[in-house]
């Protein structure tokens, strides 16, 4: 593999087999760095993710106010309590969503005006999914223009909504249970569908009182959080990529160690197994409300499969890597009811077929989704990732099954959400 400059080259591999640990899940680092800088007490979170994003998190918490200290793979974050301290500078939210969309529901209520701003991805992302609830939980937002960042938030006293989530989204669904913390009366959101639950489980796990009630989440403002010590389980979506990886290859057997297991986030583990992975998980346990464990997967075939509904709202962000390896399954896969994907850290779905079709492959696309016919051969070449972490590694897997070598240009986007995601996919591969 050469790892020189922003360009990976990716050779052909036999099987993945051996065992991985995984640093910690990128969402659950997210909501454990917000909470604890709001929290009463030092806060001790090992396994923090590695990602350049969640690294975007903690600036903006030390920029507001919070002492911050990394040391060997883990972080304290010393809390003080909900009143953080007006920042001198605009908030780098880097590339990453999860920040700019759940700080935002905490400087909300915050008694200073604060600025959130990002990269040119983030810049192009969608933000009146948030600025429409918080305003009318009290706060005034002004964005560029199309509602994008930067954002610029002046925040006040809050009050709390009833609340009806347009879009399947556990950003905001966050962003406003953050908010409804921190405001008066209680707040009700409801989403279409079921999305990850780390906010609830996160605001529970700092002792808050939260209900749910199906697709309704409840929250009481003016309760104060505690300081916790965790550990923060594997990220499921990193280990997606080595999850397809062993179902794409005869003969694999991967092992991953302490990994999160959340229900609503294991559906690509159960897409895995439909299309015909062996995948069975040992000593699962259960730290502040999130389970983990250690999950074992071997090849077994790999049928194809329509993928729609709700099924793609849990399955977002593996859904790159799922089309990646889709020309090789049998039959094919089909994405529906994921349009979502267009607003992602690229258009998904363009990239997505942008680079099958530059490694052979036939793709149709959709406004929602794509259809990749199964039983195809891929014979190498070049793609881009298009700055997006979840496109170079979904190549990657890719380019493991193909007939030549596959160069991936900007290759450096793995950093945001796993920096050492190529060595360690080395360490597993057979050739
Ligand atoms: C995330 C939710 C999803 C996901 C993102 C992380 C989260 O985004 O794609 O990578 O941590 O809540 P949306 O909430 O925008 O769907």
């Amino acid at each position: 593999m050469d790892m020189s400059a922003d360009t990976n080259v990716v050779k052909p591999a036999r099987r993945v087999r051996g065992e991985l640990r995984l640093p910690g899940d990128k969402s659950i680092s997210h909501r454990y760095a917000m909470l604890a800088a709001i929290a009463e007490g030092t806060t001790l979170l090992e396994n923090f993710s590695t990602g350049a994003d969640c690294a975007s998190t903690l600036a903006c918490m030390e920029a507001l106010g919070r002492e911050v200290k990394r040391k060997n793979g883990n972080v304290e974050i010393v809390g003080d309590g909900i009143q953080l301290q007006s920042p001198q500078q605009t908030l780098d939210c880097g590339n990453s969503g999860s920040t700019i969309r759940m700080l935002a529901g905490i400087l909300a209520a915050q008694s200073f005006e604060s600025e959130l701003a990002g990269d040119e991805s983030l810049s192009r992302r969608p933000m009146a999914r948030i600025i429409q609830p918080l305003t009318s939980m009290g706060a005034r937002i002004s964005a560029a223009p199309g509602e994008r960042p930067p954002l610029r938030i002046s925040g006040g006293p809050l009050h709390g909504i009833d609340y009806q989530l347009p879009v399947a989204s556990a950003q905001v669904k966050t962003s406003i249970l953050f908010a409804g913390l921190l405001s008066q009366g209680k707040t009700r959101v409801t989403e279409p569908l079921r999305t990850r639950d780390h906010g609830e489980q996160a605001l529970r796990a700092f002792g808050a009182e939260l209900r749910t009630d199906r697709l309704t989440s409840i929250i009481t403002g003016g309760q104060k959080l505690q300081a916790i010590e965790a550990r923060i389980p594997g990220d499921i979506s990193t280990a997606a990529f080595f999850l397809c990886a062993a179902a794409l290859l005869p003969g694999s057997d991967l092992i991953l160690d302490g990994l999160l297991l959340n229900p609503t986030r294991t559906a690509i583990l159960d897409v895995l197994s439909t299309m015909g992975a062996r995948v069975s998980a040992l000593r699962v346990e259960e730290k502040h409300r999130e389970l983990s464990g250690t999950l074992r997967i071997e090849h077994g075939g790999l049928r194809g499969r329509k993928i729609s509904g709700a099924v793609s709202a849990a399955l977002i962000d593996e859904l790159p890597v799922l089309a990646a390896i889709a020309p090789y399954t049998e039959q094919g896969i089909e994405i529906r009811d994921a349009r979502e994907l267009r607003v992602k850290e690229s258009d998904r779905i363009e990239v997505v077929a942008t680079n099958l079709r530059a490694l052979g492959a036939r793709v149709e696309t959709f406004e929602d989704g794509m259809q990749i016919p199964g039983g195809q051969t891929l014979h190498g070449g070049e793609v881009d990732s298009a700055g997006d972490h979840r496109i170079a590694m979904a190549f990657a897997v890719a380019a493991l099954a193909a007939q030549g070598e596959t160069r991936i240009n900007g290759a450096n986007a793995a950093r945001i959400s796993f920096p050492e995601f190529f060595t360690a996919l080395e360490s597993v591969l057979e050739r």
